[in-house]
């Protein structure tokens, strides 16, 4: 089985209302925690590496980790994704080197701009059988400092929603809606606006929807890390009820890095921190990817609904 693009797995999300988790990879233990997971919940799921990543990782040692993930599990659906594409230049390197899906993310560009840097990217990567995930609105989170009005600017305008889908031919549209990256995303109650999400949905039902900034941040693993000498106070992010809302609300792509982050060194912390004489890599990689395995499958069974979803 060849790695597949999205499109199957988004239009039957939309049909059966469930979202398809997408996951940060950087190196052999995230991939295996991560593709382990999918096959034993008998989901499809989507790995992506952002260009960060591939500087990390290099990109062949991870489209043949990806490959021997696929060898292992050959009925899992698989598509490989580059996340937050800066330029045309590293959406094309990304197409030529297997990637099934890219992002170009424009969203720091003005509208124009954003639909005529992302109609490039389209149309290359169609010519070559490749789906495009593009940006609209900006996602701030509580380190951005931003007022309410500089907020409400930033939240995805449903028109222009419309007109960006229809000119540049994108096949899903990420959206802000009020999550944002990293560990810090409210400084209060967390709230998303959904009445935007719905108004989108409206406007555009047959374009797949992506929400960024999803993680969690899940409080038993900020505990963890601190207790065995991390310093990440007050960290908060996306709780699971609202992920399992947007989940069956139109949401079809949900990008999780940071609670994949918080789980891998909350284990290697705790194991530093009681065996110190242990020295042996495996000893703290093992419970890492563990741990990302099992929060894999919570996601992928409690929050997104994607259990059993496999075509
Ligand atoms: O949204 C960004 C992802 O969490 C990837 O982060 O650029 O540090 O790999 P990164
Ligand atoms: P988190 O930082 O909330 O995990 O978001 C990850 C993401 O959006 C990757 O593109
Ligand atoms: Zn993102």
């Amino acid at each position: 089985m060849a790695l597949v693009t999205t499109k199957k797995m988004f239009e039957k999300s939309m049909r059966e209302h469930f979202a398809i988790g997408a996951f940060n990879v950087n190196n052999m233990e995230i991939i295996q925690g991560i593709v382990d997971a999918a096959a034993e919940e008998n989901a499809p799921v989507i790995l992506q590496a952002s260009s960060s990543a591939i500087k990390y990782a290099r990109v062949g040692y991870l489209r043949k980790m990806i490959e021997a993930a696929l060898e292992e599990h050959p009925n899992v659906d698989l598509a490989l994704h580059l996340d937050h594409g800066p330029d045309f230049e590293t959406c094309k390197m990304c197409v030529d080197n297997g990637f099934t899906s890219v992002m170009f993310d424009g969203s720091k560009y003005d509208f124009e701009e954003n639909v005529r840097l992302t109609k490039e990217v389209v149309d290359y990567a169609h010519a070559h059988g490749v789906v495009v995930e593009a940006e609209l609105g900006k996602l701030a989170g509580v380190e951005d400092d931003v007022n309410v009005e500089a907020s409400d600017a930033m939240y995805t305008d449903p028109q222009q929603a419309k007109e960006f889908v229809e000119r540049t031919g994108c096949d899903s549209l990420a959206i802000a809606i009020g999550t944002s990256h990293g560990a810090y995303k409210f400084k209060g109650e967390a709230k998303l606006r959904f009445d935007i999400l719905a108004k989108i949905k409206e406007l555009i039902p047959d374009t797949p929807i992506v929400l960024h900034g999803a993680s969690t941040v899940i409080p038993e693993l900020v505990d963890m890390c601190n207790k065995y000498g991390g310093n990440i106070p007050g960290a908060k992010g996306v709780p699971d009820e609202m992920l399992h809302e947007a989940s069956i609300s139109g949401v079809s792509k949900i990008n999780v890095d940071t609670d994949l982050r918080l789980g891998m060194t909350a284990e290697i912390r705790k194991v530093f921190a009681e065996k110190p004489e242990e020295f042996d890599p495996r000893k703290y990689l093992a419970p890492a990817r563990e741990q990302i395995k099992q929060t894999v499958k919570h996601k992928i069974r409690d929050v997104f609904g994607t259990s059993g979803k496999m075509e």
